[in-house]
């Protein structure tokens, strides 16, 4: 099967590009034939509106000739075709909505016929007109996939108009969080996981299942306080290191540690039930670099500050390295107090809880 992957990103090494090549993965896996499509790096001016390609002596030829005709003929010859784009204020990339534009020679004058209660569809010019088979992978830094129902509904009523059928949809919104899961893990390998198994599907059964499609989207933040609290943490750390969004392999890495994410993940995966009637404070004093964070503890309750407590029932003395160790490689604080990597003060029996009351996250 011959799948072509239109990637409609206008940035390079994103979210888009990463998706769509552990999709990739998935189809070659399958025994598919993926065909990449890069539009930002070809030359695809916008349709003019001339509607030559209708009436000319060259019915069908585009009367701009740049790298669209070379694309039109893999449209054509394809049997299955993949829509990657990020949302760009509501709407698929421009890039993408130019190719998609510029397919309009393959269709002719005139109409198909259609039941009444579905949109009019141009007749196909070519016996063989393209793919039959479409998925969008659609993703976006909102939490809510609400901002990309214009996207949704643009690429159902293209497939309908090419004359195919949706495979799937794939929909990944909080996209950003992709690169700081550490309070995520697994959340973050299904993830990864769908978009592989989505692409073998696309092969062996022609359609996505819906358990994928969901798994695709599975939320990363526990709610949405979280969601704003990472978010504009997450945009804090990009303008903390002068960098603009196209270098978002550092910025991601940086956010992955730092402790203004960690901390709040940490305090979201407190047990209620282990920690019910606890009522405490848990100081991290954390050297290279200096900072102070503590976890409150109340009435079920946990959150994380960025302060120096007045009086901590237990306080922790280490390195961030090592904090990070208890964060991310969820180790247990007891190792690195054997190993004197971490100094305990005030009460060791709460220390000694603090796996039971913080467990690591099972999403
Ligand atoms: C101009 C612009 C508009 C955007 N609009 C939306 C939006 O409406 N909804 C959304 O969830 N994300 C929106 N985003 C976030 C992008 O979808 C996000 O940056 C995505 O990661 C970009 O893909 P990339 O990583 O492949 O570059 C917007 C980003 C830009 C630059």
């Amino acid at each position: 099967m011959k799948v072509l992957l239109i990637n409609g990103a206008p940035r390079k090494n994103g979210f888009t590009t990463e998706l769509l090549s552990i999709f990739k993965s998935g189809v070659l896996e399958a025994g598919g034939d993926p065909i990449d499509v890069t539009l930002r790096d070809l030359d695809i001016a916008q349709c003019n509106g001339c509607f030559a390609c209708w009436f000319t002596d060259k019915d069908g030829t585009c009367v701009q000739q740049d790298d669209m005709s070379n694309l039109l003929h893999k449209f054509l010859e394809c049997d299955a075709m993949v829509l990657a784009s990020p949302i760009y204020y509501y709407a698929l990339t421009s890039l993408l909505k130019t190719f998609l534009e510029r397919l309009f020679p393959s269709t002719a004058v005139g109409l198909e016929s259609v039941a009444h209660d579905r949109p009019d569809r141009l007749a196909k010019r070519h016996e063989k007109m393209g793919p039959k088979k479409t998925v969008l992978i659609a993703l976006g830094a909102m939490r809510s996939t609400r901002t990309m129902e214009g996207a949704v509904s643009t690429y159902q009523l293209v497939t309908d108009g090419i004359g195919a059928t949706s495979a799937g949809i794939l929909l990944r919104p909080e996209i950003f969080f992709m690169d700081f899961a550490a309070g995520k893990p697994v959340t973050n390998r299904k993830v990864r996981e769908a978009f592989k198994s989505a692409g073998a599907e696309l092969i062996k059964n022609g359609k996505i299942s819906d358990k994928t499609q969901k798994t695709a989207a599975l939320p990363f933040s526990k709610n949405e306080a979280l969601f704003r609290k990472h978010f504009s943490t997450y945009w804090t750390i990009a303008k903390e290191l002068g960098l603009n969004t196209a270098d978002r392999g550092t910025i991601g890495k940086v956010a992955a540690m730092d402790l203004r994410i960690l901390m709040h993940e940490l305090a979201s995966c407190f047990d209620k039930v282990a920690g019910k009637d606890l009522q405490a404070v848990i100081q991290f004093k954390i050297s290279v670099p200096d900072s102070n964070w503590y976890l409150s503890i109340n009435n079920g309750n946990c959150e994380a500050i960025n302060k120096l407590h007045s009086a901590p029932t237990t306080t922790m003395t280490l390195q961030k390295k090592h904090l990070t160790e208890i964060l991310v490689n969820k180790k247990d604080p007891k190792v690195l107090m054997k190993s004197g990597a971490m100094k305990i003060s005030g009460s060791s029996r709460l220390a000694a809880r603090f796996s039971r009351l913080f467990p690591p996250p099972t999403g």
